[in-house]
């Protein structure tokens, strides 16, 4: 045995009297020259004077004995086992695994600390999701387009491309500008025109035949929904017979534009099985004045040419500036409406890879049943064009204040939540809180942190899965997306 190691019995010595042992001091170690050993002062010793002064160290447990008070045996809990899964139930921030490296880096995963990436294909791809489709929540200024910007700008790096087709604010106009995309200005000063009549993108597989046919078909559904947007209500069986009749009118003219369909609505020059002339001037009378509103009345200046700006969807980025467009919501859905059926012939080329369409401010666009038919049709269709829709609104009870109770509308916005795999909820008021995660089906846990997220913090519930997620803006982006420069000023 080594000098510089005594057994443990050294610290202890029975006591068979008493039945208990007792810490002793250790005695010194042994050595040959015992004469040596005996006298404290020989040079012949390798401790210090000091280390010699020093109190032997007491055992982990603790000096055992009666007055110790400690338990006779050490307290030891068996180590609780369990499945991830399991654990995951108890509290469901423990130790998430994360999403894994694929796609763009959003952040920082707050209870992890690891990075956090996300990519709606590739989740879709591995199973996480079931729709590409995400819905974004939370107060005012608290960074939810900040958030949709970077993951706009960081997607294009991995070869998406970006859709903004209605932007109330313009605050998109320079995002798109910094990626070599363009911007669409449309109201205000500028003299641009929307032709809703426009053929759009051509789809290069259909043969002549089919592409007239599909152009013909998408001018009726779009100045359909035009017109019952303005009349309020749906057109009746009489009036889709007179629209059709005068679009037929009006693709007779090299360039059809609204203001022909609109003169061939008020006065037909052709009979057909089943009405008159006189009985379909009279059957599209209502009609015909709702959509003249948009040429010559309080909506004039948009719809009545032929269209001035050009659409590439060729681009990283493309947005739909509707900043310009003062006081009617009902005409920023309409141009939306116009747009999106632009969109749609882009998105259905199935060669234009991914990509992602983002309604910042949607609570203002989703007013009209229409658009909203429109979005639902692009939300349903997302997996097979390949697209990720983003809806970013203020809380999940705006969904609700579209249309009346029971209406076609209301379930429509409902539907698109229901459509959303990926829910992101950043700060909500108190008072909302409650709601929210009873239509996400939060946890305690979940619900009790919505109110203290801050700036940039978001729940994120990925499929079955949940995160809380700091997103990381670096300071170019900052530059390029602030919206606070005037609150600043
Ligand atoms: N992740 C972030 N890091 C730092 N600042 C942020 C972050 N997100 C947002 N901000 C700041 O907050 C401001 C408001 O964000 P914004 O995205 O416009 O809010 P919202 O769209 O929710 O109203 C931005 O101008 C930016 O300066
Ligand atoms: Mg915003």
């Amino acid at each position: 045995m080594s000098a510089r190691s005594p057994a443990p019995a050294d610290f202890y010595v029975a006591e068979p009297a008493r039945g208990i042992r007792r810490f002793v001091r250790p005695r010194k170690p042994r050595t040959k020259n015992h004469a040596h050993a005996a006298d404290p002062k020989s040079a012949d010793t390798n401790e210090t004077p000091a280390a010699q002064k020093q109190p032997p160290p007491l055992p982990a447990g603790g000096e055992r004995g009666t007055e110790s008070a400690r338990s006779l045996r050490r307290f030891r809990t068996p180590a609780h086992r369990a499945t991830s899964n399991v654990v995951a139930g108890a509290y469901p921030f423990l130790a998430e695994a994360g999403l894994g490296s694929d796609g763009v880096y959003v952040g920082q995963d707050a209870w992890s600390g690891g990075a956090f990436c996300f990519d709606p294909w590739v989740l879709y791809q591995h199973g996480v999701l079931t729709n590409p489709n995400c819905v974004l929540a939370g107060v005012v200024g608290k960074g939810k387009s900040c958030l949709a910007k970077s993951l706009a700008t960081r997607s294009i790096a991995l070869g998406r491309r970006v859709y903004v087709p209605g932007d109330p604010k313009g605050e998109w106009t320079a995002v798109a500008q910094a990626v070599g995309g363009a911007s669409i200005q449309l109201g205000g000063s500028t003299s641009h025109r929307l032709n809703p009549l426009d053929a759009g993108v051509r789809d290069h597989r259909l043969s002549d035949q089919q592409w007239t046919s599909e152009v013909s078909k998408r001018r009726r559904v779009l100045i359909g929904s035009l017109a019952a947007s303005t009349l309020g209500r749906p057109l009746l069986p009489v009036e889709h017979t007179a629209l059709d009749m005068a679009l037929a009118q009006a693709t007779l003219a090299r360039v059809p534009t609204l203001p022909i369909v609109v003169d061939a609505v008020l006065s037909p020059d052709k009979s057909m099985p089943g009405a008159t002339v006189a009985q379909l001037a009279r059957d599209g009378r209502d009609m015909g004045h709702a959509l003249r509103r948009l040429v010559a009345g309080d909506l004039a200046g948009l719809f009545d040419a032929e269209t001035s700006v050009t659409f590439d969807p060729s681009l990283p980025m493309l947005t739909l500036d509707l900043s310009r467009i003062t006081g009617s919501d009902q005409l920023m859905a309409m141009i939306m409406t116009c747009a999106s059926a632009w969109m749609e012939a882009a998105l259905a080329d199935p060669d234009a890879g991914a990509r992602w369409v983002i309604y910042d401010e949607a609570w203002r666009l989703m007013r009209q049943p229409a658009l909203l038919a429109r979005m639902q049709s692009q939300w349903k269709l997302s997996r097979g064009l390949g697209i990720a829709n983003l809806l970013v609104i203020h809380r999940l009870s705006d969904l609700d204040a579209v249309g009346d109770t029971g209406s076609e509308a209301r379930a429509l916005a409902r539907g698109l939540l229901g459509d959303c795999s990926t829910k992101i909820v950043y700060q909500q008021e108190v008072s909302e809180s409650a709601n929210t995660a009873t239509q996400l089906g939060l946890t305690t846990a979940e619900r009790t942190m919505l109110p203290d997220l801050l700036t940039g913090e978001g729940l994120w519930r990925v499929g079955t899965r949940a995160f809380v997620v700091r997103h990381t803006a670096t300071p170019d982006e900052l530059r390029v997306f602030d919206t606070d420069q005037r609150m600043r000023a």
